[in-house]
């Protein structure tokens, strides 16, 4: 029996039908922001991804030579796609641009709860607006499309950290620049790993330090309120004006916008989000499961420098936005019952007793799936009982009869398959006979 590969999914019926049911809601509550839908191709230049997502995400990428002798990359995230097509047109695009997208994406990792090698991502961004307000609203459509899936915050939590706080930080301790980076990245893997490691990791970076390192970075992750880090920004400002008294301005701004627009409760302040890849620049989040089991169901955050990068300096746009995982997605609705099945049966199944009522029921079909129902009836000549039979399990709304008597009278009986009630109606308006059985809500057993 052949198989499909590891960490890739087949999508049978049921599931696809779960999943475009998903992908509707996440459509409908992105439209509602006024995002727009794109897409971009699903293969790239490997380049795009090893010089724009970071190194992580380039250990995992699924690449080949194509037979042009191309190096490419099937994506593994949307951003640089989603930044290069705005490099391309920055001058004429209407700003701010709010585009979303909704597609698959492909990792190389190590298939387990919540990762695959091939997964969905909702990905919004807004691109054009510096302020935190825009933040703001990328994080209230986040809040918003789970909470259109059915979860709440006592169900997930948001967590939102800001990189230029921990640059700051690094700048406050007179950390030399060039290790900055690699030091992010050990504050970013030090909620994943034993402290141990993480101290290592310091000792290595910075010799003779690690311990007290940790320690100030224990205690800024510890700061859950605007005051405290509004507080703690304050004792890195020499001046008013700075970059820290601007940026505990741009965080007060940011969580005002937050509560204005009733996401507050999904909203918990977290330091110890840094996130791995290479292009954030300010505010950064994920999205979690309050019960901490799952691996995070969106992440996201600033990146203001990617399009002048890809533009060649030409344009520099200020962008944010974030990403949804299908995967954890549906893990979280599952574990919280709220995971939808989805009725796939058709409207109405067509029942004929002879070869002349099934050419008048042939002829009805066609009509009536013109009219917008979904039709099905048994492919083979069968008897009325094994129709009948076929027609409760078919998962249909109405069967339709069509009987030798039915026919004589230029009728048809309508079987409402779920109270069993039957009513005859004339052949001529039947699409208006089931409209307003439809509208009664169907056909009730007269008592
Ligand atoms: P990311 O954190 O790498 O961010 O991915 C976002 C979400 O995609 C994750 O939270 C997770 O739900 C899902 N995801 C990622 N990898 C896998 C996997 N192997 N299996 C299943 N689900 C996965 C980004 O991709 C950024 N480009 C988001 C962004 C958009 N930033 C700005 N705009």
């Amino acid at each position: 029996m052949s198989e499909h590969l590891p960490g890739f999914r087949d999508f049978y019926p049921d599931d696809l039908a779960r999943r475009n049911h998903l992908f509707a809601i996440l459509r409908e509550v992105a439209v509602r922001f006024d995002f727009r839908e794109f897409d971009a191709p699903v293969l790239e230049p490997l380049d795009l991804y090893l010089e724009k997502s970071g190194e992580e995400i380039a250990t995992q990428l699924f690449h080949f030579t194509d037979q042009g002798g191309r190096e490419v990359a099937l994506r593994p995230e949307l951003t640089p796609s989603l930044a290069r097509l705005v490099a391309d047109k920055a001058e004429s695009l209407k700003k701010p641009i709010k585009w979303f997208h909704l597609g698959e994406h492909f990792r190389y990792e190590r298939p387990q709860k919540g990762r695959l090698r091939s997964f969905f991502q909702f990905n919004a961004d807004l691109i054009g607006e510096a302020s935190p307000s825009a933040d703001a609203e990328l994080i209230a459509l986040l809040v918003s499309l789970l909470e259109e899936c059915g979860l709440h915050s006592e169900i997930f939590q948001v967590r939102l950290s800001d990189r230029i706080t921990w640059s700051l930080f690094l700048e406050d301790r007179k950390v030399p620049q060039e290790k900055r980076s690699d030091l992010l990245d050990v504050i970013d893997k030090s909620s994943r790993r034993d402290p141990e490691a993480t101290l290592e990791a310091l000792e290595t970076l910075l010799p003779g330090e690690g311990k007290a390192f940790l320690d100030a970075v224990d205690e800024l992750k510890s700061i859950d309120t605007l005051e405290g880090i509004t507080e703690r920004l304050h004792s890195f400002s020499q001046s008013e004006e700075d970059e820290a008294a601007r940026r505990a301005e741009d965080w007060k701004v940011l969580i005002n916008r937050l509560e204005s627009l009733g996401c507050i409760d999904a909203i918990t302040i977290d330091l110890g989000i840094v996130r791995g890849l290479a292009y954030y620049t300010g505010f950064v989040y994920e999205a979690f499961e309050t019960s901490g089991e799952s691996r995070a169901l969106a992440g996201g955050g600033r990146y203001d420098h990617l399009i002048s990068k890809l533009s060649g300096g030409s344009s520099d746009l200020p962008a944010s936005g974030f990403a949804l995982g299908d995967v954890t997605l549906a893990d979280c609705l599952e574990a919280n019952g709220l995971l939808p099945e989805i009725d796939v049966g058709p409207d109405l199944y067509l029942i004929a007793g002879g070869q002349d009522e099934r050419v008048v029921a042939l002829q009805d079909s066609s009509r009536l799936r013109k009219a917008g129902y979904a039709v099905t009836y048994p492919l083979r000549e069968q008897g009325f009982g094994k129709q009948f039979r076929e027609a409760g399990k078919s998962g249909a709304v109405f069967a339709l009869v069509y009987g030798e008597e039915e026919l004589a009278a230029g009728k048809v009986k309508v079987k409402d398959l779920t109270s069993g009630a039957e009513k005859s109606v004339e052949s001529g308006s039947l699409i208006e006979e089931l409209l307003a059985i439809e509208e009664a809500g169907g056909l009730a057993v007269e008592s």
